[in-house]
């Protein structure tokens, strides 16, 4: 049950979907006769945080009606806010095939054993047109989240999981901390406050900034890397956690900042987003989020704070959590120090400001950034990622 002296899960309870003692036995042995359906990379991620609770209060994939009041409103039916659909998406062939069966038993892979099995409340179409434009603000195909939802299958095969194991992982495993596992931990470091930090990106000196910045004001930072599936050209994660090792080691106060990762996929949906990480990481434990500049964003798609503002179509209190927005962060000459156009008074010209396309080019051959971007035990990780 969820500690009463730390932030209320959202919806007030935190989930648990994994059976326990006797049940698991019974379930496994009901799996066995049950169609099964694969899960994909993406499906199994969100599975995996259904479970755990990390998506509290759904218990299951969400069906029709909440799926459009999520599309429509940001809000489920039973008036909470939720801002991304949770689906599994089957093709027409596989929708026949599970037919009118009362469960299935999902697979993580072909002819692997069950991990869970999904009670049907029913099936429906996914309204791809309408969730590219409600969720990612556009409909074009090269956006990598639309892309997602183009090549998922048409029908939703909604309802409520009794989960048997947790998707097997064999990197991470220190990190990988349930919520309930999170709040236990913030509750013995004795932090009644506590700011999330979403990233899917290398930790740049921007990154650092904005996180101390936070932590001045909060009693714990928790450092959650995303883990699940991002777009070709992310940096993978393996890379990603070596450089917070490196950093963790060196510059942050170990009393005061964890790292754990966040097992869900990428969206890319930019503002959209962003609410959902925050509700995400309120489950985890969290009390502050952090919002940064085009936080979950890719392209040109958002504008540089729209992922902020969306934060103001809730009533106050309504999510929750509290955000702390941060502008474009970045090192200037004149101040000597980092700073944002909020704190810094200088102009362009003295502020250290690089493109990722330029870090790239400098990283792969082999350039160290300058150490107002990047520290240099970041930089040598990724250099030597890149010869790779
Ligand atoms: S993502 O999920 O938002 O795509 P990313 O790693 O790029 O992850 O950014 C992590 C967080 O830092 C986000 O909240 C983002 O808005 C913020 N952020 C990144 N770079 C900057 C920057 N230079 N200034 C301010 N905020 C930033
Ligand atoms: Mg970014």
């Amino acid at each position: 049950m969820s500690d009463p002296s730390q932030i209320a899960p959202h919806g007030g309870t935190l989930i648990n979907l994994l059976v326990e003692g006797d049940a698991t036995a019974a379930l496994v042995a009901e799996a066995a006769n049950l169609p099964a359906l694969v899960v994909g990379e993406r499906e199994l991620s969100d599975l995996e945080m259904l479970a755990v609770g990390a998506l509290s209060p759904l218990t299951g994939f969400q069906g029709e009606a909440d799926y459009h009041a999520v599309l429509d409103s940001m809000h489920l039916v039973n008036g909470l806010p939720w801002a991304i659909p949770v689906v599994l998406s089957v093709s027409e062939e596989e929708s026949h095939r599970i037919g009118g069966a009362g469960a299935v038993a999902l697979l993580p892979a072909e002819g692997a054993a069950a991990i869970a099995v999904l009670r049907v409340s029913g099936t429906f179409k996914r309204d791809k047109q309408k969730e590219a434009t409600s969720v990612y603000g556009t409909d074009d195909g090269e956006h990598p989240g639309v892309a997602a939802v183009y090549a998922a299958g048409d029908v939703c095969v909604a309802g409520t999981l009794e989960v048997i194991a947790l998707p097997a992982h064999d990197d991470f495993q220190t990190y990988r901390m349930t919520p309930a596992q999170t709040r236990a931990e913030f509750a013995k470091r004795g932090w009644r406050t506590v700011v999330g930090f979403q990233t899917r990106n290398p930790i740049h000196r921007a990154h650092e900034y904005i996180q101390k910045c936070a932590l001045e004001i909060t009693d714990g930072l928790l450092v959650h890397p995303l883990v699940g599936a991002t777009k070709a050209d992310d940096v993978p994660p393996d890379v990603r956690m070596q450089c917070y090792e490196a950093l963790f080691e060196g510059y942050y106060p170990k009393d005061r900042a964890m790292v754990s990762v966040f097992p869900a996929a990428m969206r890319y949906a930019g503002p959209r987003e962003a609410v959902w990480h925050a509700i995400c990481r309120k489950n985890y434990g969290c009390t502050h989020f952090i919002v940064g500049r085009d936080h979950a964003g890719v392209g040109t798609y958002y504008g540089t704070y729209d992922a902020q503002k969306i934060f103001e179509q809730f009533e106050p209190g309504e999510l929750g959590i509290t955000t702390l927005n941060f502008e474009h962060s970045f090192w200037c000459n004149a101040c000597e120090g980092m700073g944002s156009p909020k704190t810094c008074p200088h102009d362009e010209s003295t502020r250290v400001s690089l493109s990722g396309t330029k870090v790239r080019e400098m990283l792969a051959n082999g350039e160290r950034p300058p150490i107002e971007f990047s520290r240099p035990e970041v930089a040598d990780i990724l250099i030597a990622a890149m010869k790779k």
